[in-house]
């Protein structure tokens, strides 16, 4: 019978964290389309990796293509879009893995229902607010959306169509204008909201 090993009924998200010298928690990236969340989200977990945190983003056409592949972009399916990511990041978090959401997650209710589900597990959310004007985000359009969009080839599109609305974030941790930083400054203003709340340290602290 092997001795060293220790059974642990149940591993706490503290022990993990501190068996593994590695914070778990969750960087949910909102904002309108081609704001940069994608863009930020993929810098800033190639920062994190290379500085040894175990991070792994979560990217909103990625996951259409695979878990989310049973839902349209109707009002409801909207709704459990958001949901499903959010508990998903929240396993990731829990696992003690930096998770980056990058959604448009336009509407307030969805998001604070994702921050709600992490609250309530005892685990760090970061709401980061991509934001740029429309008309910026309409002239970069990288996948021809806006112009689709207009027109009407692409109905309810978040900022453009009447019934699609962008809620914007009230109170985000933390805020950043694309028209106004580069993609290394925006990743950097995340970074040092994280060092600052002592949930980060440069370099990884592990042993
Ligand atoms: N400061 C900046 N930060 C981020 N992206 C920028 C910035 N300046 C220009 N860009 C460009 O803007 C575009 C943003 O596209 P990206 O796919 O990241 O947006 P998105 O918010 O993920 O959109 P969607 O919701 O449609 O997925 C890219 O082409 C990127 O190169
Ligand atoms: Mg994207």
């Amino acid at each position: 019978m092997a001795t060293n090993i220790t059974w642990h009924p149940s591993l706490s998200h503290s022990e993990r964290t501190t068996l593994l010298h590695q914070p778990g928690l969750t960087i949910w990236l909102t904002g309108l389309s081609a704001s940069g969340k994608s863009t930020i989200a993929t810098a800033l977990e190639q920062h994190l990796l290379h500085n040894s945190y175990t991070a792994y983003r979560l990217d909103g056409d990625n996951i259409r293509f695979g878990l989310n592949k049973d839902l349209t972009f109707s009002p409801q399916d909207r709704v459990e879009n958001i949901r499903r990511i959010g508990e998903v990041a929240k396993l990731f978090a829990d696992s003690a893995t930096v998770a980056i959401t990058s959604f448009i997650s336009p509407y307030k209710a969805d998001r604070d229902l994702a921050r709600k589900l992490h609250d309530d597990a005892g685990l760090l959310f970061v709401e980061v607010h991509v934001d740029v004007p429309i008309d910026v985000a309409e002239a970069r359009d990288p996948k021809g959306l806006y112009k689709k969009a207009r027109e009407g080839i692409i109905k309810d599109f978040t900022g453009i169509s009447a019934g699609a609305p962008y809620e914007r974030p009230e109170n985000p941790e933390v805020y950043i204008d694309t028209s106004k930083s580069s993609v290394e400054e925006g990743v950097q203003i995340i970074v040092d909201y994280l060092v600052k709340r002592g949930v980060l340290t440069f370099p990884k602290v592990s042993s």
